[in-house]
Order: structure tokens, then sequence, then C-alpha cells
């Protein structure tokens, strides 16, 4: 195997997944190029340098411009809050570098389409972590249309909730919280959230023509963590729209932080003339089924436990029977990225592709203040 020399800037929550996955994707997939660890880099140099001995990085560096102008480096990964994406990116693209990019891809559409721009005139190849795409039984989902297994599809509904903002003394701006700081985020659960669900959607059901929203921000003030004075919330604490796709079909997408007892439930629901999928990230390793072209007297909802060799990914790993998990679905995008260098056919979502997702999501957000239908192009 080809060395494939990394420099990941963040090193938080993804930070910690994309180098998980680094450093197991070439024991289990078969693939031209292996990631080197070599080179981290984040403002805090304690910090950075504690990352880089836990993960096993060769060197770290506390400027990421300094990690762009390195020569040793083939990539640069993108794991830090969402204000950065576009700046990093553009340069590490004007660099000649491939750049790999945490989701949602921009602030918002403008800024995303100049990313785009900018790996497109480098020539450089390119990925948004949307690792859902990479669960086994989502994938199988997305085979099983394409097979045309449903037939005409009629309704797309997706939900994404959590509950960790319901307590107003949550602070907004700083590590982890910047999500509720609208200058770092961008927007709150449409960009974080429905954003994922949206990919999927996309993904497995065509481009979406247009939607109506409504948000809401529950909480209207919050301490800022750096300037430590009350401030006024500029996210979207919980976010609901409705779509129409391009295929003719129906959707409903819910997301929020205030939903008691959910911690990050994600589910999808399809349905077609012919069959219905289901989906549910608390039990990710499963893809729910209904066939009408069962027997009638043994139709009914299957669950199919998606661990099978000649299902997604799944050959990869153990015996049939065994599952994997979250984390493995990022190993997957290293190894579809990596084959995507090998073979010329880049691998999902691309830069461009992961602009379709800011398009909605900014039309979401301008719907909910318009109170119109708005368009996704
Ligand atoms: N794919 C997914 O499922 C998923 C899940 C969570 C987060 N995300 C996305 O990943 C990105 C990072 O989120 P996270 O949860 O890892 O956040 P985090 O707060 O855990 O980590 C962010 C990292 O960026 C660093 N950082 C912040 N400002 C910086 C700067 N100016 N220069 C250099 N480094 C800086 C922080 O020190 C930290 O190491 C976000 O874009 C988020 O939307 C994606």
């Amino acid at each position: 195997m080809k060395p494939l020399n990394i420099g990941l800037v963040g090193y938080g929550f993804m930070g910690r997944t994309h180098s998980n996955a680094y450093r197991q994707v070439s024991n289990f997939f078969p693939l031209e190029y292996r990631p080197v660890l070599k080179a981290v880099s984040g403002r805090d140099a304690a910090k950075v340098k504690a990352f880089a001995d836990n993960w096993g990085y060769e060197s770290i560096e506390t400027d990421w411009r300094k990690l762009i102008a390195r020569k040793d480096i083939d990539v640069i990964d993108i794991a830090t809050p969402n204000n950065l994406h576009a700046e990093i990116a553009i340069a590490a693209a004007q660099a000649g570098k491939m750049v790999l990019c945490e989701k949602p891809l921009a602030m918002n559409t403008p800024e995303a389409l100049k990313m785009v721009e900018a790996v497109e005139k480098a020539k450089v190849p390119n990925m948004v972590w949307y690792n859902y795409r990479r669960v086994p039984a989502v994938a199988l989902a997305k085979q099983l249309i394409d097979e045309g297994k449903l037939g005409k599809i009629f309704h797309y509904r997706a939900k994404f909730l959590q509950d960790w903002t319901i307590n107003a003394d949550v602070p907004q701006g700083g590590a982890g919280t910047w999500r509720l700081d609208v200058n770092v985020a961008g927007s709150g659960v449409t960009g974080d959230l429905l954003a994922h669900c949206i990919d999927t959607a996309l993904w497995l059901n065509g481009g979406i023509d247009k939607v109506t929203a409504m948000t809401e921000t529950f909480v209207k003030e919050r301490k800022h963590s750096e300037t430590g004075k009350m401030e006024k919330v500029g996210i979207d604490d919980a976010s609901a729209f409705l779509a129409r796709f391009k295929n003719g079909s129906l959707a409903t997408f819910e997301s929020t932080r205030y939903a008691r007892g959910h911690k990050a439930l994600y589910t999808l629901e399809i349905n077609g003339e012919n069959a219905s999928l289901a989906w549910d990230l608390h039990d990710l390793h499963r893809l729910q089924m209904f066939d009408h072209a069962d027997k009638g007297y043994v139709r009914g909802w299957r669950s199919i436990h998606v661990t099978d060799g000649d299902q997604p990914y799944m050959k990869h790993w153990w015996v049939p029977g065994l599952q994997i998990g979250y984390e493995e679905s990022f190993v997957h995008q290293v190894a579809d990225f990596i084959q995507g260098l090998s073979s010329g056919k880049p691998a999902n979502p691309t830069f461009r592709d992961g602009l379709e997702t800011d398009k909605v999501t900014d039309a979401v957000l301008k719907s909910a203040r318009t109170g119109q239908w708005e368009s996704c192009q």
C-alpha cells in the first residue's frame, strides 16, 4: 500500500472519529493507499500534543496554515466548527491538497459554492463527511430503491431528535457549545441535524424542489462562554418543514434539541407503491421493510439484520450475524474515498453534492422567516 499522508484540523468529537477511521481502514479493506497520521493541528499546543500521542500522529501544528504549507501532507481533513470550513478548504485546495470536510459544507450556500469552485478549479479530490450514507442498513436501502423494489415513491419522512439544550444554563460559544452560537454554527438544528436527514434524503430519493418551514428558538438568551455576558441566541432550537421532491413525492422533516428523552434519534421512512423501508439510528444495523409482493398470509414488516457478507460493506468485517456500529460508518467513508482515488470515480458526497444540502437548509431558514414556500434551486 502507498502512503496517503493525512493532516487533520480540529481534534474534538469528529477529530476522534476520523482518526479512528484512518487507523482501522487498512486492516479491514484492501486498498491502494494506506492513511498515515502525519500531523494534527489545533490552537492549544499541549492539548494537540496529548491528542497526537493518544492517536499516533507523527507531529503537530498550532496553525492550520502551516499544516497546509507542508509538503509532506496529501489530504487536509477539516473537523473544526462550521465557520472555519470555507477558509481552510479553499486554502487547502489552492495549495493542491485533497480536501475532506465535515458537514454542513459551509455556513450558507454562497460560501459553499466558493468551496466547490475552489476544489473544482484545483482539480483536487474532495468529500463531505455525511457518514450516515455509509451505515450498511442505509446503503442497503439505497440499493433496494435503485433496484426499483419500492416502485413509485409517495412519501419520505425523517426526524433527528435530541434533548441536551433544554436547560437555559447551557452556554453558547466555546468548546462543544459553539453549536449554539450562530456566528460559528451558521444555524441551529437545521444546519446541524437536519443537514444529515437532508443529505440522506437527497441520496435516496433525489432532489428537493421546494420547502415550507417553521423554526423556533425556545431559549432567547444564553450566556456566551467567551464574553461571559448574556447574549441573544441566534440559532433555531427546533425546525420542521414540508418538502416536495422532484419525483413528485411529499416529505416531512423535523429536528429539535428539546425532545426530552431523545439523545440522537435519527429515523427515516420511505413509502413506495410496492414496498416501504424504515431505519432508526438507535438500531442502526437493522433495516425494516414491508414488501407488498409477499404472499398475503405472511405479509408484514420484516426486520433485516444487515450483517451478512452479501450486504453492503459487511464482508469486510466479522462473520454473519455479528454487527458493527457508528464508528464504522467513518471507516467505510475513508475506504470509499480511497477507492475513488484508485478508480478515478470520486466517492460521494463530493463538495458539489454537499452544496445541494446547503441549498435546502438555506431555503428552510428563508421559509421560516418569510412564511412562504421557498425554492431550493
Ligand atoms: N458527521 C457527523 O456525524 C458529525 C457529528 C458531529 C459534528 N460534525 C461536524 O464536525 C465539525 C466539528 O464538530 P465537533 O463535534 O468535532 O466539534 P468539537 O467542538 O468537538 O471539536 C472542534 C475542534 O475544532 C477546534 N477548533 C475550534 N476553533 C478552531 C480554530 N480557530 N482553529 C483550529 N481549530 C479550531 C477545537 O479546538 C476542536 O478541537 C462541525 O462542522 C460539525 O458540524 C459532524
